[in-house]
This record gives C-alpha cells, structure tokens and sequence, in this order.
C-alpha cells in the first residue's frame, strides 16, 4: 500500500511516497529557513504564502521521486495539527483535493504522534514496542509511553518552553543566527561544558515534566554579570544542561515503566550530545535506543505516510469533512485511563 503524505504544519513544505509503512520510496522538503532567518523566527504570512507557492511542486516532486503517479497511490494523507492554521490550511486542503478528486482514502494525521512513531518505521522495529519517547523540537518537549502504533499516553511535558525553543532563544541572546540548536552546538564543540552550572531544573523532582525557561533566564543573567564571556563556554554549559534533564528524565522513566526500548524524535534530537549522551546511559542500562536520521527528525512527510499507513490499516481513514485543529494536543490514545 503506497501513501502520499504531505506536511505544512510549519516552516516546511514536505511530500513524501511511503509504502507499507515503514519503505521511503520519496522523501521531499523544501525549507523556508532562509525566507525566516532575517526575522529571527518564523512569520506565519510568509509561511503560509510559500506554501502555497511551493505545494503543488513539492508534492509532484515526491510522486515523480517514487516513480509513480496519483493513480497508483493508495491513500493520501497530510497534517492536521499542531501548528501554524494558515500553514496547516495549504497540505490539508492540497491533500484533501488530490485525494477527492482520484477517488482515495484520506487521513488526517497528528503531526506530534507522527514524530512519536518515525522512529519505529524508519527502524522497522515495531516489535521493539512498549517503549518510552522524547519528542523533542521547537514546539514541543514531552515523555510518552507507546504499547503498540496508536496506542500512547503522556507521561509528561514542559511546562513553560519547548528544549528547541530555549536553543533558539539562548542563540537569540548571544547574537547567534536562526535556528539556534545547530548555531549552539557548533560553538559548544571548542567550549568548556563544565564552565558554567547552569540549573537543571525539575531534574531529580521524580516527575517526567520539563521547565527551560528558568535556564534561559540564568543564561541572560550570565551574560550580563559577565560581559567577557567566552560564547563557547556559555554553548557548552547551556546544551550541557538541557542535554542532562532530557536524557536523566527520559532514562528514568524507561526504568520506572520497566521498558527496554527507548526513542528520541524531533529536531532537538539531532544534537550531536544529546545522541551521544543517550547511547551512553542506554547502553549502561541495556535499553534498545531508536533514533532516526536527522532528515527524519525534522519536519517531513514521510513520517505522515508513514503513519497513515497504521491508521488506515486499523481502519480508521478520515471524514472530507475534517478540518484544521492547530493547538490539538498529543492526548493519549487506546489507553481506557490515565497511568497514576
Ligand atoms: O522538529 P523541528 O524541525 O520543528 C518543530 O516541529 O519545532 O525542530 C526545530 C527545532 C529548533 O528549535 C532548532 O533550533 C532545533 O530543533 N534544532 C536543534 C538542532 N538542530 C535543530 N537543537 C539542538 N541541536 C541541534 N543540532
Ligand atoms: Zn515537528
């Protein structure tokens, strides 16, 4: 069963050919970084506009990659949230129409449960479930607990900033460009990690809750009280930090739940420490530890396809009639009650 999946939640235009879940036969996303970085942020006009303006390729892009027409897809899928609604409007409508118009299913799909399972299809270890996953990007920093595809709770989240927004804001701070994780961790590789302690906040508070705001706002103190500051140290000391309360936390939950795999998706999960670090703990607790290529850790489509594919398989494809939710959350899904 081939997917056409299609994701604008954000600041990418994505479209990508997925087959049986889990085989990438295309993978295309035109980044709109450039079009953002003179803001120091994404504007949501041009966002949506580009959108618009690049769909249509992007989406012709990926059927010719996979060589393969409309005709021979069997599904077609796009992002309905979280993210930006005039963003979100652009792939929804544009695979709503394409799907409409050859007489194929359509899916809607959670864009954070994308990133949640990405890891699983792009390893094809879906026998590796239950497992503990940190998704962890711009928007988002949450610990769930998955038992099967579709079927997760929340085990905890942030309760102010997302990890790849405190990246982007600590950059902002230190006059780095846009986005700031990898500005960040360029300078940290010739800077002192241990320079400066910088809190690691609700680390040991025996919750799987994040809080950054807190460490941003000791970074801007920093630099005020020191304005020699060397910024590779300041680097190191900030990544160091965020690195040891996302991976203390996920780790421990991965012992308190008594799973043996464990995943990291989103863009914060690129960080060069972040994977290092992780592999490490991991590896000392005998945890199975998914990761996927930084291209798929990053907005894409494959990872709609990819998805769409379980949730058509269960037999659940989507109303025309769906539309946009762009502040919907994670949720927990398949679970008859929370987890205490
Ligand atoms: O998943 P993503 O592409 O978009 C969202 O859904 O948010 O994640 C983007 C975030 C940005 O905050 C960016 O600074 C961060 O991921 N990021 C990184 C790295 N590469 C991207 N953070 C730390 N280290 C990196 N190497
Ligand atoms: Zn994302």
């Amino acid at each position: 069963m081939k997917v056409l999946g299609v994701e604008t939640s954000c600041d990418e235009t994505a479209a990508a050919v997925v087959s049986n879940g889990t085989e990438i036969l295309s993978n295309v996303v035109s980044s709109q970084v450039a079009v953002h970085r003179p803001y120091g942020g994404v504007v949501p006009e041009l966002a949506s506009r580009n959108h618009l303006r690049l769909i249509d390729s992007v989406i012709g892009q990926a059927l010719s990659d996979a060589g393969t027409s409309i005709d021979q897809i069997d599904a077609v899928a796009a992002t309905y949230g979280p993210g930006l609604a005039s963003s979100l409007l652009i792939g929804l409508n544009a695979a709503k129409g394409i799907a409409f118009a050859a007489g194929k299913p359509f899916v809607a799909i959670n864009h954070i449960e994308a990133h949640l399972y990405s890891p699983l299809f792009v390893n094809a270890a879906l026998d590796a479930l239950p497992m503990v996953s940190l998704i962890v990007s711009g928007g988002h920093t949450i610990l769930a607990y998955a038992t099967a595809v579709g079927t997760h709770e929340i085990l905890g989240q942030t309760v102010d900033d997302a990890a790849g927004e405190a990246f982007d804001k600590v950059a902002k701070l230190l006059g780095l460009g846009y986005p700031g994780g990898p500005e960040i961790q360029r300078r940290a590789e010739n800077g002192n990690p241990t320079a400066i302690d910088f809190p690691r906040s609700m680390l040991n508070d025996g919750t799987c809750n994040f809080s950054f705001s807190g460490l941003k706002t000791s970074v801007l103190y920093f630099l005020r009280k020191n304005p020699q500051h060397s910024v590779e140290d300041v680097c190191a000391s900030f990544q160091e930090a965020v690195v040891d309360v996302l991976v203390g936390k996920t780790v421990h939950a991965a012992e308190n739940l008594r799973v043996t795999t464990v995943s990291a998706s989103g863009g914060v999960s690129i960080n060069r420490r972040f994977r290092e670090k992780l592999g490490v703990e991991c590896a000392q607790r005998g945890l199975q530890l998914l990761l996927a290529p930084a291209a798929l850790c990053t907005d894409n489509a494959a990872m709609i396809a990819g998805l769409a594919y379980y949730q058509l398989s269960r037999g659940e494809p989507s109303a025309f009639s769906l539309e946009i939710a762009p502040s919907v959350g994670l949720g927990a899904r398949g679970f008859s009650c929370q987890r205490g």
